[in-house]
């Protein structure tokens, strides 16, 4: 490039950085009046790239990428420090010590444990196998537990055993739609009698030592009626009262269960109610790098908690992250780098559980680490019939032996999950 060209290139790449906060608009104008055009593409709804740039004398100037959006603003939970806003929601049947530390080691800040039963944890002892619910990994803090109950005074000393055990944040749960579960006046029940779901959030913040932090997982209320509507936030009001940190809020209806969208419009509105009195993180089809970030810019909230869209799919914590950092989004991983992360879950699961249970409690993530692969339907059946380690060896040689290129999970892959 020639000294005259090299100039004007510099010129060039000085007006994007000093543009970079304008909205589109502007930053074509910009150009048009120096002579230049301009190729802008929209990356989403809130994100553009000037995608090419035609320079007089130079012709085409390389793809140089300029984002609108505000950063992202590091999130805290009372004094807890989370950083990056993006993290491992609570997953009964999945977020257990490996897929947590997994999750962590590919970005997610924070991480909250599969819910428990004040009942169970009040008749925990160490010597049970199913002690390893409240184990914790060094390396995971900060990390939640979550409870879930019926009576405020037992559900209070059920947080106590999770304040014992290490957690940093105590996450209630008033948001799970199990029949079972509403059936006994726990989780999502709670939606529907507020005295009592205040009682149990004043209780359990008055129990827990100060210094950790309280927070509630609720979804958007039990049905669609006005009356829903306004018990969720009368227990919004209730918790910023009570002195919680946050509220995770899962935008369906108990009723809804998993069958159509999440409400994410209603995010916006909680947000708007609790400005800064509460902090906000949403919950409900983040099945994508890109729904993360637009799910944050879109409702104004402090965070987002991924759920089905991080089972089998760590890559998306850091692909997240790569992206709200103005990067270009990460390629899906390669098939050696899938096979050393599912061997690595694999032991986190022989050194969490007995050695001969870990083939069976690996499967359901194997299921759902195979549709990474190319051959997906082919490495699916066989993952489901996997029983021992050696079965477990033989499905990875067969299909990760070669090292092919992955795939980005389609997103009807994630929405057949639901709490069981
Ligand atoms: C299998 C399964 C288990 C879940 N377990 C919990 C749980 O223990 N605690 C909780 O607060 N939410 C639980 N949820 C709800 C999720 O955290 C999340 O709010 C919900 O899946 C919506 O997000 P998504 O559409 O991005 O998956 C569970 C969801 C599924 C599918």
């Amino acid at each position: 490039m020639g000294s005259a060209a090299g100039e004007l290139a510099k010129k060039v790449i000085i007006a994007i950085i000093g543009v970079a906060v304008m909205n589109e608009r502007s930053i074509m104008t910009f150009f048009e009046a120096f002579g230049y055009q301009t190729v802008i593409r929209y990356v989403n709804r809130h994100r553009l790239q000037i995608h090419r740039i035609t320079v007089p004398d130079i012709q085409k100037v390389r793809i140089l990428s300029v984002s609108t959006l505000p950063a992202l603003s590091p999130l805290t939970i009372g004094n807890v420090n989370i950083g990056f806003p993006v993290v491992q929601a609570a997953l009964s049947g999945y977020s257990d010590l490996p897929m947590r530390v997994i999750a962590r080691q590919h970005g997610a800040s924070y991480s909250i444990c599969e819910v428990m039963l004040d009942q169970f944890l009040l008749a925990l002892s160490k010597r049970q196998k199913t002690k390893h619910f409240l184990d914790i990994h060094p390396t995971e803090h900060p990390v939640g537990g979550q409870l879930m109950g019926a009576e405020p005074e037992q559900f209070s000393l059920g947080a106590l055993k999770l304040v014992e055990a290490g957690f940093d944040i105590i996450d209630v749960n008033f948001g799970c739609p199990v029949k079972k579960v509403l059936g006994r006046c726990r989780g999502g029940f709670h939606l529907s009698q507020p005295d009592v779901a205040i009682d149990i959030l004043r209780r359990t913040r008055d129990i827990v030592p100060s210094e950790i932090p309280v927070t509630v997982k609720m979804r958007r209320g039990i049905d669609d009626s006005e009356e829903s509507r306004d018990k969720f936030f009368k227990i919004l009001d209730g918790a910023i009262d009570a002195g919680l940190a946050a509220a995770t809020v899962h935008g369906r209806t108990v009723q809804q269960r998993y069958v159509g969208p999440s409400r994410w419009s209603f995010l916006s509105d909680v947000k708007k109610h609790t400005g800064s009195r509460l902090k906000i993180l949403g919950s409900g089809d983040l099945f994508a790098a890109e729904d993360c970030l637009r799910m944050i810019h879109e409702t104004g909230i402090d965070g987002v908690t991924v759920a089905r869209g991080a089972i089998g799919n760590p890559w998306i914590f850091q692909q997240t992250r790569a992206i709200a950092e103005g990067l270009p989004k990460p390629a899906p991983p390669d098939l050696a780098e899938q096979s050393a992360v599912i061997r690595s879950h694999f032991e986190l699961c022989v050194q969490t559980y007995q050695e001969q249970r870990a083939p069976l409690l690996m499967r359901k993530f194997c299921i759902k680490y195979s549709q990474c692969h190319p051959k997906h339907e082919e490495v699916r059946l066989d993952m489901t019939r996997m029983r021992t380690r050696e079965d477990f060896e033989r499905v990875i040689d067969k299909h990760y032996g070669e090292n092919l290129p992955g795939r980005y999970i389609p997103r009807e892959a994630h929405g057949s999950q639901e709490e069981s």
